[in-house]
């Protein structure tokens, strides 16, 4: 018998129902007597989020680490080996932190410009994300670390995120919401997926036998652990029923007790019960086996790696007579708050504490930059101040070239609030505008996702460096200069209006239901599909050089099933400064379809050339219905971006099938019925507020005059408790009040709250006033001690 094996037939059941959740917020439950030692996991995913106090969930203080830039800047590089590199530095740093998960990479598809967790994501394509999150994962992994994939699945959008339902047919959910997934899995094995806080077609992920046991597991081969989302847990017993192993955080004895009575009475079956134990033993032994492996730390080379990473996937979106790079001894007016207070990261439970933090009024002049500095706004806040508008023109004055900081201030985007328009604030356009009637403007544009740019007529150059982590500030000067040459391409479009996007009018307009009309028209498919005008196209790009593709070569013309095609092409530095491009393979079917399929970026020096090869499968070419399926003759694209299409070759699939069509609204008013007809069974889930049920979140309790007061109450309680010194993380969690479930508020109190506790308060707003007090009183008083480590 193995360890494993060996283990499962000592544990008793309670044994099993407690290894199923935490011990606190972020490690797993340990047993001394027979030897299951206990892992550490934190977020992730750009850096270490290592909390002081591990009984918190809450967004409180962690230790000091390196802030690589995010997922949607580092998406921008198109570089598979950068991501490598940047998860083997963030693994190894975690193994000296004694963290054996990281929670991340996040891989899910940027559906809107809104969602306020974007900055957290790869791409609209599933292609990109799935190619760099397994890069990432792969990285992590070499060091001995494991990564945790998340978030498990069609999780878009924060708004009411652990109650909304994401309605989604069929082939959208394979080709779009679930192929990230499944290339990210199969490639780089992650220790874990971590299953997502919404329904996805009408159950909880983490409850869907479909998702976790058959897709995942069966269709996908995913051996590994299953873990929720922090207080995601809704019926623990369907969730170990669908193979969802691991309860995080520890949420109370209650889990623990229905587990118990489920396999007791029969309702749940103990074979399930040991498949979630086995996997939860395997993944703490395969943690700790991986404590003894040799690993190098340090500080100084991860911050040059995250230098790097924000080098080479800042994006040149305008350059005008070659202003850029500056030319040596230029006299420049560096304006914007971030100069002084950098844009570097997003805010919510992926915000890293950073070891150095680069500012740009300390970086420029290392590099040469002379410049005098004025304010010109105040990030926190919109309206435009005169006075410091009127220094910053004054400053401009003086200079031969003014640079300027702009882009979304740190309240603009968080995990758990969603934007609700994608502009600038006002004072940072007026201060472009009016400086750029004066002087050439160079915008440094920061954020994690698209803004609108009703100004971009005027400004000369514009860098778009993202979120550029903690050495944001020397990398955007080594871009300025030229000491580094832009190589970023969008990994998302920009639309013109927020109002050209596919899934604008059906993004938040339901708490509870979100239908994804679009379908599988997400990003550029759809602005494709549509001949839409963009304000910059996906995969778009420039250069301080320029390149010319030729020499377009497939092994076949013609593809039967079961048959691959490689393919090669060639790239030539055609400038005269060194330079990498991001070159990209896409499939075109008819006028109405569109897809990457392969991408891979090359350094060249002035003149030279290189070829790129690829081999696509069979699944390059196929679409979902009912299973992949072949599709029929298309045609490969080589380009520069989706909409600069250097290179073509016709495919010929005699046996093909042509994918069935989907009517493209394109002024965004998708039609329900042929978007209903896509589905067997229609999958919303009906939602009464009365009674007010566990699930019921405290904006619902505001129907009621006696909810109401709870609401206001939970509100004082959670002024007073939720104390942290990270700001923005306290904010964000106090917002979040509002949406969360009361389940929820029960998992993530860390004991305070009790689900009898909740059960007491839950009669109260239903008007069985005297009853539910008793009842919460009666419980807060068994409130039991969490579970300590010798049990
Ligand atoms: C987030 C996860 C994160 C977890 C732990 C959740 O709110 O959705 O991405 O890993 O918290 O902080």
């Amino acid at each position: 018998m193995n360890q494993i094996e060996d283990i499962l037939s000592q544990l008793t059941l309670e044994q099993k129902a407690d290894l199923c959740s935490g011990l606190n917020a972020w490690n797993t439950f340990p047993i001394a007597s027979l030897g299951v030692p206990e892992a550490l996991m934190t977020d992730g995913p750009h850096g270490l989020r290592k909390q002081y106090d591990k009984e918190s969930a809450m967004l409180e203080s962690s230790v000091p680490a390196t802030c690589f830039p995010p997922a949607a800047t580092t998406a921008c590089s198109w570089d598979k080996d950068l991501l490598y590199r940047v998860g083997e530095a963030l693994g190894s740093e975690a193994r000296d932190q004694g963290v054996s998960l990281v929670l991340g990479p996040g891989i899910n598809i940027k559906r809107s410009p809104l969602c306020g967790r974007n900055f957290e994501y790869f791409s609209e394509d599933p292609i990109l994300s799935g190619d760099l999150g397994a890069q990432m994962i792969k990285g992590i992994q070499s060091t001995g670390t494991g990564a945790c994939i998340k978030h498990f699945a069609a999780n878009n959008r924060e708004y009411f995120r652990m109650v909304s339902n994401s309605i989604v047919d069929e082939r959208a959910l394979h080709e779009i919401y679930l192929q990230g997934f499944e290339r990210a899995i199969k490639t780089a094995r992650p220790y874990a997926v971590m299953s997502a806080y919404n329904m996805l077609n009408g159950d909880y992920c983490g409850e869907k036998k479909e998702l976790i046991a058959g897709i995942l597991r069966e269709d996908w081969g995913f051996d590994g652990l299953v873990v929720s989302d922090w207080g995601a847990c809704y019926n623990r017993e369907k969730g170990i029923a669908a193979g969802m192993d691991l309860e995080m955080p520890y949420s109370g004895e209650e889990n623990t007790e229905r587990i118990m009575r489920s396999v007791a009475k029969g309702t749940l079956d103990q074979q399930a019960l040991d498949a979630c134990v086995r996997r939860v033993l395997s993944f703490v032994f395969r943690c700790e086996a991986e404590k003894s492996k040799p690993y190098t730390y340090d500080a100084q080379k991860n911050h040059e790696i995250a230098r790097e990473a924000a080098a080479s996937s800042a994006v040149l979106l305008k350059n005008e007579n070659g202003l850029l790079p500056l030319k040596p001894g230029t006299k420049v007016a560096l304006l914007g708050e971030f100069a002084e207070k950098p844009r570097y990261q997003g805010a919510g439970s992926s915000m890293i504490n950073p070891l150095q933090l680069e500012t740009a009024l300390e970086e420029f002049p290392k590099y040469g930059i002379h410049f005098i500095y004025s304010k010109g706004y105040d990030s926190t806040k919109d309206e435009t101040d005169e006075s410091l508008l009127t220094d910053a023109k004054r400053v401009a004055d003086e200079a031969d070239v003014a640079v300027i900081f702009a882009g979304l201030p740190a309240h603009y985007e968080m995990e758990g609030i969603d934007r609700t328009h994608i502009c600038i604030p006002q004072n940072q356009a007026e201060l472009i505008e009016q400086v750029a009637a004066t002087k050439p403007v160079v915008v440094l544009l920061c954020g994690g996702a698209p803004v609108e740019m009703p100004w971009i007529g005027c400004v000369t150059s514009l860098l778009h460096c993202y979120l550029g982590g903690e050495a944001s500030a020397s990398a955007a000067a080594q871009l300025l200069t030229g000491a580094v040459n832009p190589s970023g391409k969008l990994a998302e479009t920009y639309p013109i209006h927020l109002s050209d996007t596919p899934s604008y009018r059906f993004f938040s307009d339901d708490r509870h239901n979100v239908e994804y009309r679009e379908s599988i028209y997400v990003g550029y498919r759809y602005y494709d599909a549509a001949k839409m005008d963009v304000l910059f196209p996906f995969g778009y790009g420039l250069s301080y050089t320029t390149f010319s593709y030729s020499d377009l070569r497939l092994s076949r013309d013609t593809l039967l099933a079961g048959q691959s095609l490689s393919l090669s092409f060639t790239v030539t530095n055609t400038g005269k400064v060194a330079g990498a491009e991001a070159a990209q393979v896409y499939i075109e079917h008819g006028p109405a379809e569109k897809h990457l399929c392969a991408f891979g970026k090359v350094f060249l020096q002035p003149g030279e050339t290189k070829e790129l090869s690829f081999t696509l499968s069979e699944r390059d070419f196929s679409f979902y219905h009912g299973g992949w399926k072949l599709m029929d003759d298309c045609t490969v694209l080589v380009g520069a971006s989706s909409r600069d299409i250097r290179l073509k070759a016709m495919v010929s699939i005699p046996r093909g099938m042509t994918p069935p069509k989907y009517p493209l609204a394109t002024d965004g008013h998708w039609d329900a019925v042929a978007f209903y007809s896509l589905f067997d069974k229609i999958p919303q889930i009906s939602f009464s507020k009365h009674p007010f049920t566990i699930n019921a979140t405290l904006t619902d309790f505001d129907s009621a005059a006696i909810g109401r007061q709870i609401h206001r109450v939970a509100k004082w309680f959670a002024k007073k408790y939720i104390v942290s010194d990270n700001y923005l993380g306290q904010q964000i969690m106090l917002q979040l009040l509002d949406q969360n479930p009361f389940r929820v508020l029960v998992s993530l109190s860390g004991g305070l709250l009790t689900y009898c506790m909740a059960r007491g308060v839950l009669m109260i707003a239903n008007g069985q006033v005297l009853i539910g007090l008793l009842a919460f009183i009666t419980a807060s008083r068994k409130r039991r001690k969490r579970k300590i480590k010798s049990k």
